[in-house]
Parts: C-alpha cells; sequence; structure tokens
C-alpha cells in the first residue's frame, strides 16, 4: 500500500525524545504479539524509558519520519537509528501507518548515512516482526540468532546489507 503523503525523514532532536518512546511503546506492543510471546513483548516494550530515548538521540544518529502535507501538523510517524560502527540499529514505525513507506524511507537515509561513513557493510540485529521488511530493503540472512533481554530469548537475525 502506497500512501498520498510523502514521507519527510530528518535528524532527531532532544524535543523529539517522548515521540520515540511513544512510537517504540506502541510499535512493539501492536505489532510484535503475532510473533512473540506476551512476556517477550512486555520486556522488548519496557526496554526504553524517556532517558534511554533521549540517549538515542545524544548517543547515537537518530532520524525522525514525518508525514507531510497532512492537514494537521507534522507528527513524527517513525524513527531509525545508526550506531557506530557500522550498526542499522533500531527502527520502529507507528502501527497507525505501517506499510505505507515510512519504514523504508527511513532505511533509506540510514543507508545514505552509512555510506556516508565509509560502511562497507550494513549491519542489524532484526527482529521476526521486521525480517521481511529488511529483505525487502535489501538485507540478507546472515543468521539465526537468539537476543536475551531482561531474561527473556528472543530469535532474531543477523542480516547485512553490503554497501560496495
Ligand atoms: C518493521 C517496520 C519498521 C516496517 O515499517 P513499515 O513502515 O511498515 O515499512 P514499509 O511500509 O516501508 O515496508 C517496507 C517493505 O516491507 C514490507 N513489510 C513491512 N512490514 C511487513 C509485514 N509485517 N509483513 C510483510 N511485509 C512487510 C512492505 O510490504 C514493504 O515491501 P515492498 O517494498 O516490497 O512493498 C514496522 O513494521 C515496525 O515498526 N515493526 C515493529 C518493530 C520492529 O520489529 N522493529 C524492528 C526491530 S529490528
Amino acid at each position: 500500500m502506497t500512501t498520498a503523503q510523502p514521507v519527510a525523514v530528518r535528524p532527531a532532536t532532544a524535543a523529539d525524545a517522548p515521540a520515540l518512546l511513544d512510537i517504540f511503546t506502541r510499535s512493539i506492543t501492536e505489532l510484535a504479539p503475532p510473533f512473540y510471546a506476551p512476556p517477550q513483548v512486555a520486556a522488548w516494550a519496557a526496554a526504553l524509558n524517556a532517558d534511554r530515548a533521549l540517549a538515542l538521540i545524544t548517543d547515537h544518529t537518530t532520524y525522525v519520519a514525518e508525514l507531510e502535507g497532512a492537514a494537521t501538523p507534522a507528527r513524527a510517524v517513525g524513527f531509525a537509528t545508526f550506531a557506530e560502527p557500522e550498526e542499522f540499529d533500531m527502527l520502529y514505525v507507528d502501527p497507525a501507518v505501517v506499510m505505507r513507506g515510512v519504514g523504508a524511507a527511513l532505511a533509506a537515509v540510514v543507508e545514505q548515512h552509512a555510506r556516508f561513513r565509509g560502511v562497507h557493510e550494513l549491519k542489524a540485529t532484526v527482529s521476526d516482526c521486521a525480517r521481511l521488511a529488511f529483505e525487502s530493503f535489501g538485507f540478507r540472512h546472515e543468521q539465526p540468532h537468539t537476543r536475551v533481554l531482561d531474561g527473556h530469548e528472543f530469535s532474531v537475525t543477523l542480516m547485512s546489507l553490503p554497501l560496495r
């Protein structure tokens, strides 16, 4: 599905931290349940708080997506982070606007940033909910992996995108 509203991507500022936290929490609680058990979803959704959301912006390269041309003022509908030296670290989209190209727009900007930084291969540890999206961004499977968060094990996939 496409949207009539183009997606604008810009660097995040500290003022975006509350919106990032809100998108993160709703994205996981609404989109992850088909893929992970309730205790896993709860642990994942609790992994970010206000301080950590702010740190994402100050310690990493974080981009925010907004839908342009809406009647209402622009608001953040997704975010992505790049972590040095070569990690596409986070990608979360407001569940109200998934499947409209917001994730792809953010991924394109992270890829562009990584190229600018001289990264030869962009790495990502991808949740089961996001694997098909990362495939569509051109990432290839490296190997299945288990991530442990607050004592809960998550099946994830190590993926990579060659940038040469
Ligand atoms: C993964 C996520 C970021 C995708 O965001 P999105 O805005 O819906 O992505 P897009 O609309 O740009 O879609 C990109 C591609 O992925 C596909 N896609 C996205 N979600 C999909 C799904 N659940 N099932 C199948 N395909 C999907 C789209 O069809 C599109 O493919 P195409 O380019 O061939 O048409 C979003 O679903 C999300 O926030 N998920 C929960 C959080 C999460 O798991 N984050 C990643 C942590 S590693």
